[in-house]
């Protein structure tokens, strides 16, 4: 089978063509380099010895897509790229909805144009806004605190309604909780741009001392140490992921919707102290006020994606930290951007 992923040179995107590689699907990656590097399909390479076909365009390019369709046969297509940062969403709000928007509508029209009837997305934890319960299964209500959510809420809408009216599409909607870790060979990690807004990023910066000290985002939550609690799982995990949902969306035709977590919630403070403790390093950090938007504690039920999907994450946050750091100390020269 050949699989379109879009973004394929990003942080799950990555990881993702390494897994499809392993499980020897046909890649052909779309990424515009927005907020990626070339260097990571050499790495994709390295890792798989097999080399992806690789298109440098715009998602946002009917026109472009079109002739990626037209040179390949794709079977499935992954969509991952997207603007992802919650804090630019809200002051970029246009550019967000620009672009989250169009890239999927473009797929979607190119791939309704060339017969193409499998699609997975990239949705996140997000779209369940502000949960009332825990763990968050599936069915909750759905509502979103910033456009970055907004756009793949919308997304999703847009999903449910393309589903009913083609009765061939498959798609299915994966609900990324906390993706962390690294690949266990240090070649392909996470490497956001500039200062890190999320918060593993930003402790093997500290633990690297390239930033001074972590700023912990208030220890006055109702959560067992007052600081908020989360779902990390590793991307690798998170990749796997993908390929049980390939699986389910050649075998049948809607829509499905699925959480992908491992069940369990970590603090900030379990994350930083678990991180020295694997790496044996020192994260300092200080307690700051809360940051605007964030939640007390969001963590998944995944009893759907195990029943539905057969999938289970197997690493544990240890493994999240130890591999974090691996890939930062493997690329150190090339990280202080
Ligand atoms: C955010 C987004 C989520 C997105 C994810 C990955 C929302 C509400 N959340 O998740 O959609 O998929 O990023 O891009 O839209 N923290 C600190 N200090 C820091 C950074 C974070 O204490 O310097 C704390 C936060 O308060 C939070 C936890 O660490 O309790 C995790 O934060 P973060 O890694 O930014 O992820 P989320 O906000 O959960």
């Amino acid at each position: 089978m050949k699989i379109l992923v879009t973004g394929g040179l990003g942080f799950i995107g990555s990881h993702t063509c390494v897994e499809l590689l392993n499980a020897n699907y046909e890649v052909v990656i779309i990424d515009n380099l927005s907020n990626s590097s070339i260097d990571v399909l050499d790495k994709i390479e390295e890792i798989t010895s097999k080399k992806p076909k690789f298109y440098e365009i715009d998602v946002c390019d009917k026109e472009k897509v079109s002739v990626v369709f037209k040179e390949n046969k794709i079977d499935a297509v992954i969509h991952f790229a997207g603007y992802k940062a919650v804090g630019e969403s809200v002051s970029e709000p246009l550019k967000y909805y620009r672009n989250n928007l169009d890239s999927t509508l473009t797929l979607l029209e190119v791939m309704k144009e060339e017969n193409c009837h499998n699609f997975v997305f990239s949705s996140s934890a997000t779209v369940y806004g502000s949960p009332k319960e825990l763990p968050i299964k599936e069915d909750f209500p759905l509502s979103t605190t910033n456009p970055y959510g907004t756009t793949k809420l919308m997304i999703e809408r847009i999903l449910a309604d393309v589903s009913k009216a083609d009765k061939d599409l498959s798609i299915i909607v994966l609900r990324y909780f906390n993706p962390i870790g690294a690949h266990k060979s240090g070649l392909i990690g996470e490497k956001p741009n500039g200062i890190p807004n999320n918060l593993m990023p930003y402790i093997v910066r500290v633990a690297n001392k390239e930033l001074p000290i972590l700023s912990v985002f208030g220890n006055d939550y109702d959560t067992p140490d007052g600081t908020g609690v989360r779902d990390y799982i590793h991307v690798v995990d998170l990749a796997k992921g993908h390929i049980k949902a390939l699986e389910k969306c050649v075998n049948f035709k809607g829509i499905e919707y699925y959480n992908l977590g491992t069940g369990t919630g970590y603090s900030v403070l379990d994350l930083v102290n678990t991180f020295e403790k694997v790496n044996n390093v020192e994260v300092p950090y200080k307690i700051v006020d809360r940051r605007p938007g964030d939640i007390a504690a969001c963590y998944a039920d995944p009893t759907k994606a195990y029943k539905e999907l057969g999938f289970k994450a197997e690493y544990g946050i240890e493994d999240m930290c130890r591999d974090s750091y691996n890939f930062i100390l493997k690329n150190k020269e090339s990280h202080n951007n």
